[in-house]
């Protein structure tokens, strides 16, 4: 079963074909960092319309690469939400008409169960049930998956999204966006310890996150260094914001892990990209001997093999939607909360 799949919740037009249930054939991204960077976030106007001039070609290189045209697909897959609404409108309207027109089954997938679904592009892969740490650009929280379908929810940020606190720390510093990367970068061989930052909601019990009082803390530690910020004082800044974000995800982790009894960690979203997270996972991995599955660095962010895989699992249990389907800005993943 071939499966072409489309990605368009944000400013990322992705498409990618893939063989069910994890061979990827292809997987094209075009970004539009370059487009939204002079703003300083995401201009949603601006996004819908690059997707519409971008979702074409996107998708002929991605037949293209995998060798393949729409003859050889047998089901056609989208983002439905959640995201941008005139983002997400024209990557599905794309696979709907593709469907439409070649009679084909149409799979709606939830933008978070596709980054979830990104860690079983890589070998070993997870297996059910595990539990899930999801850190995104808007989106923070920690769900135990019984399967894609069925997801319960553990935890989730009370405020901003652990992205989202990369980003606005990033943009106090004027380092651009989107600002995960520049942070980590900046933090190359930096003292975690040289600016105290607060680590929220640290009771054992509560698997919620909160980043915003990070974010003020850090904006007060900016304030009252007053601009007198030299390379190496920029560079520990960086390493203690980056090592809060990251105990708290970790630690809250753990203690997701032993709550559910799980042995499993699938970490998914573009922050998973982050080297200071991944190295702290493989001190979970050795300390607590769980298992943590993350997905190949370019999987991480936003693209569409990752819609694929998690539409193929679908696929393989029977199930399509409706080309009478529309975008929903909000979704929730979790089935209980
Ligand atoms: O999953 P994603 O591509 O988009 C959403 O669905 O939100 O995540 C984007 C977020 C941004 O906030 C970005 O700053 C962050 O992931 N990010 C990183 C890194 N790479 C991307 N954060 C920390 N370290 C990174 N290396
Ligand atoms: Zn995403």
């Amino acid at each position: 079963m071939r499966i072409l799949a489309i990605e368009s919740s944000c400013d990322e037009t992705a498409a990618a074909v893939l063989t069910a249930p994890f061979e990827l054939e292809s997987s094209i991204v075009a970004s539009q960092i370059a487009v939204h960077a002079p703003y300083g976030g995401v201009v949603p106007e601006l996004a819908s319309r690059h997707h519409v001039e971008a979702v074409v070609p996107v998708v002929q290189q991605a037949l293209a690469a995998a060798g393949r045209t729409l003859d050889d697909l047998d089901a056609v897959a989208a983002t439905v939400g959640p995201g941008l609404i005139g983002s997400l409108m024209v990557g599905l309207q794309m696979a709907k008409g593709i469907a439409f027109a070649r009679g084909l089954p149409f799979v709606g997938v939830h933008h978070l169960a596709g980054h979830l679904c990104a860690p079983f592009l890589a070998t070993p892969r997870p297996e059910f049930p595990f539990v899930a740490l999801l850190v995104s650009g808007g989106h923070t929280g920690l769900y135990e998956v019984r399967r894609v379908g069925d997801i319960g929810c553990l935890g989730t940020t009370r405020d901003d999204a652990a992205g989202e606190a990369f980003d606005k720390v990033a943009a106090l510093l004027g380092l651009g966006y989107p600002g995960g990367v520049a942070i980590e970068h900046t933090a190359a061989g930096g003292d975690v310890q040289r600016f105290a930052l607060p680590r929220a909601l640290r009771g054992r019990r509560n698997l919620d996150f909160s980043f915003s009082g990070l974010k003020t803390a850090a904006r007060l530690t900016l304030e009252r260094l007053d601009g007198d910020l030299d390379d190496m004082a920029r560079r520990d800044f960086c390493a203690s914001v980056q090592a809060a974000i990251v105990d708290s995800l970790v630690e809250k982790s753990r203690w997701a892990l032993r709550q559910v009894g799980a042995r499993r960690l699938v970490v998914a979203g573009g922050v998973a990209a982050n080297g200071a997270l991944r190295l702290a996972l493989d001190g979970l991995r050795a300390s607590d001997g769980v298992e943590v599955f993350l997905p190949p660095l370019r999987y991480c962010t936003d693209n569409a093999a990752m819609i694929a895989v998690a539409a193929a699992m679908r696929r393989q249990r029977g199930e399509s939607d409706p080309l009478t389907i529309g975008a929903q800005a909000t979704l929730p993943l979790a089935s209980t909360s």
